[in-house]
């Protein structure tokens, strides 16, 4: 070979080389626009969402930043992303699928980000969620009170309110008496409350439940038993206490889990919005086993003039972050033995890349008010 052709080909390789993977030999960086990225995401929400047993499940609005690492057999790869999220109204118990579950109004919005890392082997029809850590803070109260002063206003739920606690046995009642047939049910816990002035004291409620069955043994009287220690929430309900000098309302509905949890995303039909790239596979077995993560909730944040960067800022804000490895060449990931790989074709694992990835990023929000987006 001419030494002026090797050194062409070795000026091409680094052009090649810098313009498509700048950061690390490895990863490339995607657009967070890009519809195979957005789908990808959304199965790792929907993994994140899966593991965790309480709380309100998030739903995706933007993909703040991501990264693939292309694996070098088998037409699979390792997505690193930053998500930003919004919490539903659906409980994570419900076990329904985020796209399914609706944002919560400005004033009770809970936002933060997420990040997860994804392994994705189409051919092999692997989806698996090593790891992720999501921080989630809720909208900031002085923002909204100037927008939107009467509001409803949240009650810390282990603040042992008494307008609360009226308006969760009120409403209890009330659905014994109107929906429930050959049972009972009994509170769990209470997992949200807002107070509001509407002409006196307003309250409303979001609760788990359990139930128990009852026999009638005279007519016109129930036996009802107690649910025993150890038992599961059925169904999340909503209800309201209001009162208006000596007249009150109370209402209450509730919403009822599913008793066979669904795997994480095989059993639906892909959903027609569903990016037409990616055939969503059918798992060989669930999506996740075991804890790999964790929420926390932060108080909501106030704004302090930090100095350092925008990054630095938004770390500061939501700082979760991954661990699986310090290796800056990675490390073998290893799956759980029933997805049957080859020694060889195990993944590999980065260290979490940190900064900035594709121009493409952060990727357009569903919702882009600057109050529920991360800085
Ligand atoms: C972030 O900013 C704080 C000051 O607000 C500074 O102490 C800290 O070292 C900075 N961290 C990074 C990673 O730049
Ligand atoms: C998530 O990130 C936070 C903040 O860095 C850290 O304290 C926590 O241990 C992380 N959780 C997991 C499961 O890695
Ligand atoms: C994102 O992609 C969609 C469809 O592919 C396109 O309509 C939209 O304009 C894009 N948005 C941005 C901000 O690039």
């Amino acid at each position: 070979m001419s030494f002026s052709l090797f050194l062409g080909l070795l000026v091409l390789a680094l052009t090649c080389w810098s313009r498509s993977i700048p950061a690390s030999p490895l990863l490339f960086p995607p657009s967070c626009n890009d519809s195979r990225v957005l789908s990808v995401a959304g199965l790792a929400l929907q993994g994140i969402n899966n593991d965790r047993k309480e709380g309100y499940e998030f739903s995706l609005n933007r993909v703040a930043n991501v990264r693939e690492h292309r694996q070098k057999t088998g037409s699979s790869s390792v997505y690193y992303f930053t998500l930003d999220v919004l919490e539903t109204d659906c409980h994570v118990l419900s076990k329904k699928r985020w796209k399914d579950c609706t944002a919560r109004h400005l004033h009770e919005a809970v936002y933060g980000r997420c990040k997860a890392i994804f392994y994705i082997n189409l051919p092999k029809r692997i989806l698996y969620l090593p790891a992720y850590n999501c921080t989630v803070r809720p909208v900031s109260r002085k923002k909204i009170v100037r927008m939107c002063p009467d509001c409803p206003t949240p009650i810390r739920i282990n603040s042992l309110d008494p307008g609360v606690s009226q308006a969760v046995s009120q409403s209890l009642e009330k659905v014994n008496k109107e929906i429930a047939v050959g049972k009972k049910f009994y509170l769990f816990q209470v997992t949200q409350a807002f107070s509001q002035w509407v002409f006196g004291p307003a309250y409303f409620v979001e609760y788990l439940v359990t139930e128990a069955p009852c026999s009638k043994s005279l007519p016109g009287s129930e036996t009802c038993l107690q649910p025993p220690a150890d038992s599961k929430p059925v169904g999340l309900c909503r209800g309201s206490l209001s009162k208006m000098n000596q007249d009150k309302h109370v209402s209450g509905t509730c919403k009822f889990f599913q008793t066979q949890p669904p795997s994480a995303t095989g059993s639906h039909p892909p959903e027609h919005q569903d990016p037409p790239q990616l055939a969503l596979p059918t798992p060989a077995a669930p999506l996740q086993e075991g804890p790999r993560g964790s929420v926390q909730l932060l108080p909501e944040l106030v704004d302090e003039n930090n100095e350092g960067g925008q990054e630095n800022k938004s770390f500061m804000a939501f700082p979760g972050r991954i661990d699986l490895t310090v290796e800056p060449l990675g490390e073998v990931l290893h799956l759980p033995s029933r997805f049957m790989l080859e020694k060889e074709e195990m993944p590999t694992v980065l260290p979490f890349p940190e900064g900035l990835g594709s121009d493409g990023c952060p990727g357009p929000a569903e919702n882009s008010n600057p109050l529920i987006l991360p800085p």
